[in-house]
This record gives structure tokens, C-alpha cells and sequence, in this order.
């Protein structure tokens, strides 16, 4: 069975530091895996890799068996990759509701559209108010 998420000999030095040294690991569907250490073992600089915010030094990153080390994080979330953070965010300066429309419309792939008003995306209107 192809594996969602796989890593293959995943490293990044930064200067001389190795933070993440050759880790290879694969995520069958369905399963949960956890990443633990102490601090500074490396596991949020592995999770920026996953998501993209960091470029590997070495090594490849895979998901549903494709090939996505060099994607931008904004392509990775595109393709169904989801991350939370150890500290949640939401956007201040937008409403209860903004904010989660804003989390129902990127699910259902809707981008920014200047000519289209935010009123007509019906689905993600009746979803934001029905949970
Ligand atoms: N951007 C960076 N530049 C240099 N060193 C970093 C950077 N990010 C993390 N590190 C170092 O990499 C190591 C792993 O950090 P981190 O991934 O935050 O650990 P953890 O999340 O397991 O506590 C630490 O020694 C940290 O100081
Ligand atoms: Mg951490």
C-alpha cells in the first residue's frame, strides 16, 4: 500500500549542526505516528521539512508516493497537506465566522478571487454555520 506521508534519508545541517540526521520514516494510510524526543532533538525542524517551510540538505520527502522536497508549503497544502501547530493561530483581525469560512473555503480548494464576492460560495456559507 502506498504510504501517505514518507521520508527517505532526511537531513538539514544548519552551519555545523545536524538537527535532523537521516531520518526515514513511512506513514501507512489510516495510521498515526508520533515523533518524540527531548527538546531540541530535532522534531519541529523534521515537521518544517514535512510541510516545507525548511529545505532539506539532504534526502526526499514524499507524499502519496510523489516526490514533493522542493514544493512550497502553500503547493504541499494545495496537494491535502494539513498541519496544526503547537500554538494555534487564527487571524485577529477577522471575525469568529471569517475565520472559519476562510478554513472551509481552502478545503473545498477555493483561492482568492477579486471579481467574485464572498457571499456566493454558498456551500462553504451553509458549512461555516452549520459546524
Ligand atoms: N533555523 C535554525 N537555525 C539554526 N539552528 C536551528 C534552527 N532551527 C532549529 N535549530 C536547532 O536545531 C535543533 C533542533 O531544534 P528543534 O527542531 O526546535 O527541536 P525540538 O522541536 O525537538 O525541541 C536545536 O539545536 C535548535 O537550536
Ligand atoms: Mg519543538
Amino acid at each position: 500500500m502506498t504510504a501517505i506521508l514518507e521520508t527517505k534519508n532526511l537531513s538539514i545541517i544548519f552551519g555545523g549542526h545536524t538537527a535532523v540526521d537521516a531520518v526515514s520514516i513511512s506513514v501507512p494510510p489510516n495510521h498515526f505516528k508520533s515523533i518524540i524526543g527531548p527538546n531540541g532533538a530535532g522534531k519541529t525542524t523534521f515537521f518544517n521539512l514535512l510541510s516545507g517551510q525548511l529545505t532539506p540538505t539532504e534526502g526526499q520527502v514524499f507524499f502519496k508516493g510523489k516526490e514533493i522536497t522542493k514544493l512550497s508549503p502553500t503547493k504541499r497544502t494545495r496537494a491535502g497537506i494539513g498541519r496544526s501547530f503547537q500554538i494555534t493561530n487564527v487571524f485577529p483581525n477577522l471575525t469568529v465566522i471569517e475565520n472559519v469560512r476562510l478554513a472551509v473555503q481552502s478545503h473545498a480548494g477555493i483561492r482568492y478571487q477579486m471579481f467574485k464576492h464572498f457571499r456566493s460560495y454558498k456551500n462553504s456559507r451553509n458549512r461555516q454555520r452549520s459546524g
